[in-house]
Formats: structure tokens, C-alpha cells, sequence
């Protein structure tokens, strides 16, 4: 098997994948269940938490770092996405991961590559409106690496509300009932900015007016708990602290419904407010999960 480890780590690094069949082979012969975590590397903490979940009773972890170039449109930067493989992988097995597949783009997209996984549904509306051909391209790479890695458990951020929402109706719709999704909560810094690989393009001023996303969630929370159920209204209140920050562009702030992603009119059943600004050049998304029995 071509697998190869740094020297300065443990979790091996595998690029084919012929060679990850045969890895989590392995693995299952020795009893052991497989916890699976999908990412585009430039790892933090928020990562770091869904490998921990994706461990929990014993799972042996496999994380896939691959900056999938078909989730990224013409107009977005592919070759300027943060890559640090060196560097993630030394978290990864520090926070527990036993294999690291990283593959080349052809073992992904083989020479002829013809298929792609659209998700209707959720796909449609916010970040599906402004980045049009982002969740196919998502869809289908998680598609193939669910095929690839066959985990029992698969574990995706909160932090992404919208691709979580596009995932599950892929793996309903596709019958993959025999792996368990676990949606782990959006990992924060201490002053409420959520996590997130492209935080680091944010100059610290950038980074501080950044904050008005997390300000604009939690007043729109607390009307929520204080029995405010109307969408426009906590959309608004959402909205005027966003608002009041200068040097940030709202792109939306929207309630829409956790499982569909359809626009909310009331909060009668559990939903999720996103929003989604630019700050410099970058582009921010955070969400707040609300429901209905959530006020006191
Ligand atoms: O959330 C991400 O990092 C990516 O969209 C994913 C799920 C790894 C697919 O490329």
C-alpha cells in the first residue's frame, strides 16, 4: 500500500484511492467502526471538534482534505484558498484522526469524469442563489467520498446550515440510511466569530467589523426567547445591527426552515437564521439555529 507518514506525525497520509479501501479495510477487520470527516484543509479548531465527534465509541476517524475545484465558481479564487497539509495533518492526529486522505484532483475526477449530483431542494436560495453552481459541485464530492470512505459516521459543521441541509437530502435521496449524519454546533472565538478557514484573509480591522454578524444573531436569538415568532421581524433585527457596522455589505438575512431551506413566514417549527456578508473582499456566512419552544 503507497501510504506515507510524515515524519513529523503519526496519522498516515493516503492519495489514492485504491490505497483507502485497503487502509479502512484494515480497520474494519479489526472490528473497528469508521467515523469520516470532510474537508478542504486550512483546519481550526471548528475541524478539530468534528474529528473529537466523529471519534466518540471507538470510531477510527478518516479525514479527506481535497479543495474540491468544482464547488468553486469561475469569479472565486481556487488557486488562492488557504492550503497548509503539512500543518493539518499534525492537528489532525493530535485531535485523534487515523487516516488522512488526501488525494490528487484525478483521483477524484478521473479522465472523462461525466456525472454530477444536483440536489435540487435545499439547494435553492441563499448561498445556492449567489453561488450557483456551488452545491452541485459539493454534493457530488461528498457523493464520492461517502462512496470512497463508506463510513458508519459522517460529521459535518453546523457552520455550513445550507450544505448540512443539502447533504441530508443527498443521503436520503440516495439511500445511504446505513451512515449516521451527526450535525456537530459551530465552534466560535471567545468574542462569538464563528470559526472559519477564510478568516484568515480578514486584516484586524476587517476581522472586528466581522464581529456584526455574530451581534446581528444574537439580537435576533434573544427576540426569538423573548417569544418574537414573525420572520421579517427578527430578519429585521438581525438586519439593523449588520446595518450599523460600516464597511460590511449584506448579501441576505433570512429565516428559512432547518430541513427544506424554504423561507420562513413564522417561527412555528425549528428554523435557522443565516446570514451571509462581505467584509473587504471576503465572504462571510453564520447562522443561529431557532425554535419555536426556545423562549422563557
Ligand atoms: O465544507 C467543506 O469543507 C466542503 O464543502 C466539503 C464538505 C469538504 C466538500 O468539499
Amino acid at each position: 500500500m503507497n501510504t506515507s507518514t510524515d515524519p513529523t506525525t503519526r496519522a498516515p497520509i493516503i492519495r489514492t484511492v485504491a490505497d483507502l479501501r485497503g487502509a479502512v479495510a484494515a480497520l474494519r477487520a479489526e472490528g473497528r467502526t469508521i467515523g469520516f470527516v470532510p474537508t478542504m484543509g486550512a483546519l481550526h479548531d471548528g475541524h478539530l471538534s468534528l474529528v473529537r465527534r466523529a471519534a466518540e465509541g471507538g470510531a477510527a476517524v478518516v479525514v479527506s482534505i481535497f479543495v474540491n475545484p468544482t464547488q468553486f465558481a469561475a469569479n472565486e479564487d481556487l488557486s488562492k484558498y488557504p492550503r497548509d497539509e503539512r500543518g493539518d495533518v499534525e492537528k489532525l492526529t493530535a485531535a485523534g484522526a487515523e487516516l488522512v486522505f488526501c488525494p490528487t484532483p484525478d483521483q477524484i475526477y478521473p479522465d472523462g469524469f461525466s456525472t454530477t449530483v444536483m440536489v435540487d431542494g435545499p439547494s435553492q436560495g441563499l448561498e445556492g442563489q449567489i453561488r450557483p453552481t456551488h452545491f452541485a459541485g459539493v454534493a457530488t464530492v461528498v457523493a464520492k467520498l461517502l462512496l470512497m470512505v463508506r463510513p458508519d459516521r459522517v460529521v459535518f459543521g453546523q457552520k455550513d446550515a445550507q450544505q448540512v441541509a443539502v447533504v441530508r437530502r443527498l443521503m436520503r435521496d440516495l439511500h445511504m440510511d446505513e451512515i449516521e449524519m451527526v450535525v456537530a454546533p459551530t465552534v466560535r472565538e471567545a468574542d462569538g466569530l464563528a470559526m472559519s478557514s477564510r478568516n484568515a484573509y480578514l486584516s484586524p480591522d476587517e476581522r472586528t467589523r466581522s464581529l456584526a454578524l455574530w451581534r446581528g444573531l444574537e439580537a435576533a436569538r434573544a427576540a426569538a426567547a423573548g417569544g418574537e415568532r414573525d420572520a421579517d421581524t427578527l430578519q429585521r433585527v438581525a438586519h439593523a445591527e449588520l446595518a450599523a457596522q460600516q464597511g460590511i455589505t449584506v448579501d441576505y438575512v433570512r429565516l428559512v426552515d432547518a430541513d427544506t431551506f424554504q423561507p420562513m413566514k413564522t417561527l412555528d417549527r425549528d428554523g435557522v437564521l443565516c446570514v451571509a456578508a462581505r467584509v473587504g473582499h471576503t465572504r462571510l456566512i453564520d447562522n443561529a439555529p431557532l425554535s419555536p419552544g426556545a423562549s422563557h
